[in-house]
């Protein structure tokens, strides 16, 4: 059974969960915690323990429908669930017609057989729908999703697909472990900057991209299982027509930052960022600068930094020897800010 962390994510900050959860026990008292740029899921998967309500948010379909899966209100009968996986697993690939997952991204995501299978599963769950409470259907296409992330030929994210000749045929469709129905979690699929404007909370947790590789394109093949709109597909990676593009990845990104923090309504801010990802390249690129955080978030309060070097660091391998990840915490209105 999956764990909302089984699954591989740019940016996910599952390896800093020990260093960021201690510093927000120790510097930020509250009741409630809001996740605005939730990803995976792992921060608020940590974090939800402290508090007697949680805010989760992204502007991807793939990451919600995982949140609604691990932490929705509505309940869901385990034997059904089972009685599906074992049927899923029995399907036999030999029998299977082609299908649009299977054209489009069989022997290259995934082997052809791997991707009958998706494509046909996903069928299934569409037809199922009106069956399946609304819990039990993001549980089944969330554990789609982990199932077949976790067989991917890719490097991590969907940018493109390890050209390594015959693929070998790996996917087992298993469950997620789900949450038992809690009115704790709030979730939401909103533009971070919108969302800001209308919830309220003592905490935040704020972490963006910063470089230009924008997330609905990384993981354009996750976002196109979960809508199942069947798009035309284009270029070698097989992306859909354009869609959900993250300001936080143009140049823009000081300014949507700034208007983000201007705006949040709560108690404490803590902000993440690294600069692992500082290179040469030009996409990998920070488009905000450590100083222009540290300046916009002064605004808006007293604002402490913390610094570790970050845990993937390989010495002799990269061209500079300071990877960092930082965490800012303003208390918002505290002397300090203007
Ligand atoms: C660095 S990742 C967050 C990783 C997360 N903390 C974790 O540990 O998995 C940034 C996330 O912001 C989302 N995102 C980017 N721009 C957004 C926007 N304008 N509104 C909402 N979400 C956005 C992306 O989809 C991505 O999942």
């Amino acid at each position: 059974m999956y764990n909302i962390s089984n699954r591989r994510y740019t940016g996910s900050k599952y390896k800093l969960l020990d260093w960021i959860e201690e510093l927000i026990l120790e510097n930020c008292p509250g009741e409630s915690f809001f996740d605005v740029f939730a990803g995976t899921g792992t921060v608020t998967d940590r974090m939800k323990k402290h508090y007697r309500k949680v805010i989760m948010n992204d502007f991807l379909y793939s990451n919600e429908i995982i949140y609604k899966a691990f932490y929705g209100k509505e309940g869901f009968e385990r034997e059904r669930l089972e009685k599906y996986r074992a049927g899923f697993q029995a399907l036999d690939p030999e029998k299977l017609e082609e299908n649009y997952f299977s054209e489009n991204f069989g022997d290259k995501f995934f082997s052809r057989k791997d991707a009958l299978l998706i494509g046909e599963i996903r069928e299934e769950l569409e037809a199922l729908k009106g069956v399946l409470s609304d819990r039990e259907y993001c549980i089944l296409i969330a554990s789609l999703i982990y199932s077949m992330d976790k067989v991917a030929n890719t490097v991590g994210h969907y940018e493109a697909y390890r050209r390594t000749g015959e693929l070998e045929d790996r996917f087992v469709f298993e469950l997620i472990r789900p949450e038992e129905p809690s009115d704790k979690v709030e979730i939401y699929r909103e533009d971070a900057n919108q969302l800001v404007r209308k919830v309220k909370a003592d905490i935040a947790f704020i972490d963006p991209p910063y470089n230009s590789r924008q997330y609905s394109r990384f993981y354009h093949v996750l976002e196109n299982v979960v809508q199942w709109k069947k798009p035309v597909l284009t270029g070698t990676a097989l992306k859909p027509p354009v869609e959900n593009m993250s300001d936080y990845c143009r140049n823009k990104a000081p300014e949507v930052f700034a208007d983000l923090i201007e705006n949040i309504d709560v108690k404490y801010i803590i902000v993440t960022y690294n600069n692992t990802y500082h290179s040469k390249s030009s996409s990998s690129r920070n488009k905000i600068t450590l100083e222009e955080i540290k300046e916009i978030l002064s605004r808006r309060g007293a604002t402490e930094v913390y610094e570790k070097k970050h845990p993937s660091f390989n010495a002799g391998k990269t061209d500079f020897d300071d990877h960092k990840e930082y965490v800012f915490i303003t208390k918002a209105g505290a002397a300090g800010g203007g």
